[in-house]
């Protein structure tokens, strides 16, 4: 079976194009089982603002208090979750929601509870299930709220979530969907990028806020088991004929 996980930032829900689920058919007329995870970040803060509940970025986490993460819960499995299913469903892909605290799907750790609260590092994931689907033709779409110590959920980075899920099945393509094009520098997209010229565009500050736990995500998961990782726009078709689109990360230094 050829899989592809596909992280679908909250970001860009809500301007995902026509041509986003063409690509998504495509993939699957030629084989590929896809696996979806979604993050949530503009619908988590817009509950937030309503509650009148503060929260703050470090390194691009999200520092999780216990009312951050109740509402996180509920913007991610209660309404991304159910968004992204409905519109998978409506394009004719059949799919079905998994909130991936549930039967030890996901399981974390807290990264630092005093700095960062509860964000979690995933441990391990239950890909057993997420087969099964695969199998029956079926898209899980999964939240990366994940099943904490001592019954606690945490609440994962989706890009890390997606990484871990995408270790877990060893994957042959991850894919992380955003509302840019890929990575860019000075305005122009960066179509192939090493580990070095990664870091790099990091430490220049040319990286910076959400796109660095996406790049990390993308690094770690092609140093694990995975051999193809790109960063794709959700407004753009990113898979055409057997080409993808994006930035695509490599082994062998290219110019840029
Ligand atoms: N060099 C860069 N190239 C492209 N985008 C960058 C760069 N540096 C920072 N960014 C920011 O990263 C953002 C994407 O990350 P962000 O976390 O906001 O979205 P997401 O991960 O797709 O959504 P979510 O976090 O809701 O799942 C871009 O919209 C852009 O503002
Ligand atoms: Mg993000």
């Amino acid at each position: 079976m050829k899989t592809v996980v596909v992280k679908c930032g909250g970001s860009v829900l809500k301007e995902l194009s026509e041509d986003f689920f063409s690509s998504m058919k495509e993939l699957q007329a030629n084989g590929y089982s896809i696996i979806l995870v979604h993050g949530g970040g503009p619908e988590i803060n817009a509950m937030l603002d309503a509650l009148k509940i503060e929260s703050e970025f470090k390194d691009g986490l999200r520092v999780t208090s216990k009312e951050v993460l109740e509402t996180a819960e509920l913007a991610l499995a209660g309404s991304m979750n159910r968004k992204l299913v409905r519109l998978l469903e409506q394009h004719g892909i059949a799919s079905i929601g998994l909130n991936s605290s549930d039967n030890g799907l996901m399981q974390a750790e807290f990264i630092d509870k005093e700095q960062l609260g509860y964000v979690g590092d995933v441990t391990n994931v239950n890909s057993d299930l997420i087969e099964i689907l695969c199998h029956q033709n079926v898209v899980p779409v999964l939240t990366p709220i994940a099943a904490g110590p001592d019954g606690t959920v945490l609440n994962v980075n989706a890009d890390h979530a997606a990484c871990a899920v995408a270790n877990a099945v060893s994957a042959d393509h991850f894919l992380m969907v955003t509302d840019v094009d890929g990575v860019l520098h000075n305005g122009e997209l960066v179509s192939q990028l090493t580990e070095q010229q990664t870091n790099e565009l990091i430490e220049a500050g040319v990286i910076s806020g959400g796109m660095i736990p996406k790049v990390k995500s993308a690094l770690k998961a092609f140093s694990d088991h995975v051999h193809h990782v790109h960063i794709v726009s959700g407004k753009k078709p990113f898979y055409e004929q057997g080409a993808w689109h994006g930035t695509e990360f490599t082994k062998e230094k290219v110019t840029v």
